[in-house]
């Protein structure tokens, strides 16, 4: 051996030694590591001419991960129009890639017989063991899915916190629990912990029950709303279901023009109705109470006999029934 190939051999043992150490001891992250291989293969292409046979022969039922569950689903259907298992001959790629639709294309990934030593060159992997940034990820997804449903997902509150989409949705599992009614919630509650909490709380919406589910007001994918309402506004998202309050009314209360929220916690309250604060300090937070009627007297200033209708102190809802607005036209003041 001469010197000069010592001189390169040792700095790449002592990579190797360092690399060792470190992902023994946790230190590196799959994502460090793999995220310039992963982005070199994309764009080198270098696809299997056998396909998803060339990755079960190593990946099927019997590894720690089943693979092959993807056939029940529509991604795994040859029949579907567009999608990774589309028949070759009809597709247009990134279809009818197979598995490396998704997974990128294998290159040297698949060799059957590695160096003494050598690390097996990765494959883009998604969700809980992802090895590249979400980015990267979701990119694959979107080749095919930038459709009208996924228009607002660029800036959208979850692509900016790097969400991505598998941390939603299951590929691999023949139902998706995240678009079933019974289990999105408890998907989405997974992250947002509150919420199940809230659901949990006195009044709520039959969110428990999942009679209701976070799909219901929210688009996961982004919306044209604040908080990724389904609608534009609060307001037209309960609107959808309680339409009876949509008016317009005669007599209108500002705050139900402007906003539910003012008054209702959308996920649960422990006050009646979803209030977040029970009346009259609901209303008094907005109202000056001084002089009005709602304003208890005292024993000395009641008249004898039967208590009058101003003395039933502080319920202002008992007198001003109309709180999301009146068509009567006697309804001013919101009282019929
Ligand atoms: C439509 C996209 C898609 C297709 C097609 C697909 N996968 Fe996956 N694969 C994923 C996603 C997303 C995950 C992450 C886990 C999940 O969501 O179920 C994954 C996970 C995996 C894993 C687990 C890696 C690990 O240990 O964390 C393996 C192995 C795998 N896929 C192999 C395959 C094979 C083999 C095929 C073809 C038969 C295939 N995949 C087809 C999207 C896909
Ligand atoms: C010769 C066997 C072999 C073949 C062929 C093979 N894999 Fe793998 N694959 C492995 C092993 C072993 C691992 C475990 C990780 C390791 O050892 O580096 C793995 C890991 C993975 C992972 C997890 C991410 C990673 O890189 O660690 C995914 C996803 C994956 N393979 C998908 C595929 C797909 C898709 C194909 C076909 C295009 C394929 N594999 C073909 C052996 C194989
Ligand atoms: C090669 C194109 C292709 C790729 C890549 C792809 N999909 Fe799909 N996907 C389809 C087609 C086609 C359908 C069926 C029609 C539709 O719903 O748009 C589909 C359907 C879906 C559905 C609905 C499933 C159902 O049962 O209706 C989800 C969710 C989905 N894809 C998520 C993903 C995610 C997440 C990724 C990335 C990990 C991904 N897809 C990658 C083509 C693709
Ligand atoms: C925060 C969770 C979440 C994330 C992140 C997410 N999705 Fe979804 N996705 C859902 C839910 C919930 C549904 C069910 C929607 C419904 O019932 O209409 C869905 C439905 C779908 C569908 C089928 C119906 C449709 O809209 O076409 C596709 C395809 C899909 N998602 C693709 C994606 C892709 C691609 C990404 C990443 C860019 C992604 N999703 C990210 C939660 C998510
Ligand atoms: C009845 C409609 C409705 C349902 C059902 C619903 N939400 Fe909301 N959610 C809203 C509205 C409206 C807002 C905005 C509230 C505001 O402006 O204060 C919101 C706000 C949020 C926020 C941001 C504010 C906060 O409280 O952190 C998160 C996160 C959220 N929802 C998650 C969820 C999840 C997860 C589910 C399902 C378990 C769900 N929501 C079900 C209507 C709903
Ligand atoms: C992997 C974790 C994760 C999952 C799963 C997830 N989210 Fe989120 N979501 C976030 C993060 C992070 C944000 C950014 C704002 C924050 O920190 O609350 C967010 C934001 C939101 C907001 C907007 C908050 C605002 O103030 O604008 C809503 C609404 C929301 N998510 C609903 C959902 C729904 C519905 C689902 C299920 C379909 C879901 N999320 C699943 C992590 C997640
Ligand atoms: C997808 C339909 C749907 C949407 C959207 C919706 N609701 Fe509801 N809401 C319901 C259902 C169902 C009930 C239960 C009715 C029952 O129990 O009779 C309910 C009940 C209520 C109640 C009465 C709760 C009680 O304890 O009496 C209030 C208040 C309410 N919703 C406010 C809102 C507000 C505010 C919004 C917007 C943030 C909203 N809803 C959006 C379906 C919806
Ligand atoms: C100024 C506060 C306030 C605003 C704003 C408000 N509400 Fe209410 N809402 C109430 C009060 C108070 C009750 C309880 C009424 C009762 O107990 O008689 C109530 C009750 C309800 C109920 C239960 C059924 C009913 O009609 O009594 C629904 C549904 C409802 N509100 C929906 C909405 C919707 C949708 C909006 C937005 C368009 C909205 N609320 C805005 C104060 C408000
Ligand atoms: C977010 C602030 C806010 C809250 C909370 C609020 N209101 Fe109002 N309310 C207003 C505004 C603004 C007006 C319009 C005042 C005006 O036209 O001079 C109004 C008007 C009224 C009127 C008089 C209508 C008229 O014709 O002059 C009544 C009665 C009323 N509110 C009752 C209530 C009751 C009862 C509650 C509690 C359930 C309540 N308000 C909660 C802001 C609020
Ligand atoms: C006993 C019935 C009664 C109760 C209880 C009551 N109000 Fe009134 N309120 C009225 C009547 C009647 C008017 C019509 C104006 C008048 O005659 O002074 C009125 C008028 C109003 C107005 C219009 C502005 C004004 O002061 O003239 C507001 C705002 C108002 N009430 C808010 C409230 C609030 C907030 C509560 C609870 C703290 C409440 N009311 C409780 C009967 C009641």
């Amino acid at each position: 051996m001469s010197s000069v190939d010592r001189t390169r051999s040792f700095p790449a043992q002592l990579l190797l030694a360092v690399l060792l150490l470190l992902s023994a001891a946790g230190l590196t992250r799959a994502t460090d590591d793999a995220q310039p291989d992963i982005e070199r293969k994309l764009e080198e292409g270098d696809y299997s001419r056998r396909g998803a046979d060339t990755c079960i022969a190593c990946h099927d039922e019997e590894g720690p991960f089943p693979t092959l569950e993807v056939f029940r689903t529509v991604h795994g259907h040859p029949a579907v129009p567009g999608s990774p298992f589309e028949m070759r001959s009809a597709a247009t790629p990134p279809a009818g890639l197979q598995c490396e639709a998704c997974h990128g294309p294998i290159g040297r990934h698949g060799r059957p017989i590695l160096a003494e030593g050598a690390l097996r060159e990765p494959v883009l992997n998604f969700g809980a063991g992802g090895n590249a940034d979400p980015e990267v990820q979701n990119g694959l997804c979107l080749t095919c899915h930038a459709n009208h449903e996924r228009a607002h997902w660029t800036g959208s509150v979850h692509e900016e916190a790097g969400l991505a989409c598998a941390d939603c949705h299951r590929i691999h599992a023949a139902t998706d629990p995240v678009r079933t009614k019974a289990a999105q919630a408890q998907v989405c509650t997974s992250c947002h912990r509150h919420v199940a909490a809230d659901a949990l709380k006195r009044s709520s919406h039959p969110m428990r029950e999942n009679q209701l589910i976070c799909r219901d007001c929210h688009d996961p994918h982004g919306s044209a709303g604040e908080a990724l309402t389904v609608d534009a506004t609060t307001n037209d998202t309960c609107l959808g279901c309680h339409a009876e309050l949509r008016g317009p009314f005669l007599w209108e209360h500002p705050p139900a023009v402007e906003d539910c929220a003012i008054c209702h916690a959308p996920h649960g309250s422990n006050q009646p109705a979803l209030l977040v604060r029970r009346a009259p300090q609901l209303c008094q937070g907005c109202h000056s109470s001084a002089g009005h009627r709602s304003i208890p007297q005292v024993a000395a200033q009641l008249p004898p006999g039967p208590a009058s209708e101003f003395l039933i102190a502080q319920a202002c809802l008992n007198c001003h029934t109309e709180v999301h607005g009146s068509n009567h036209p006697s309804g001013g003041y919101l009282r019929r």
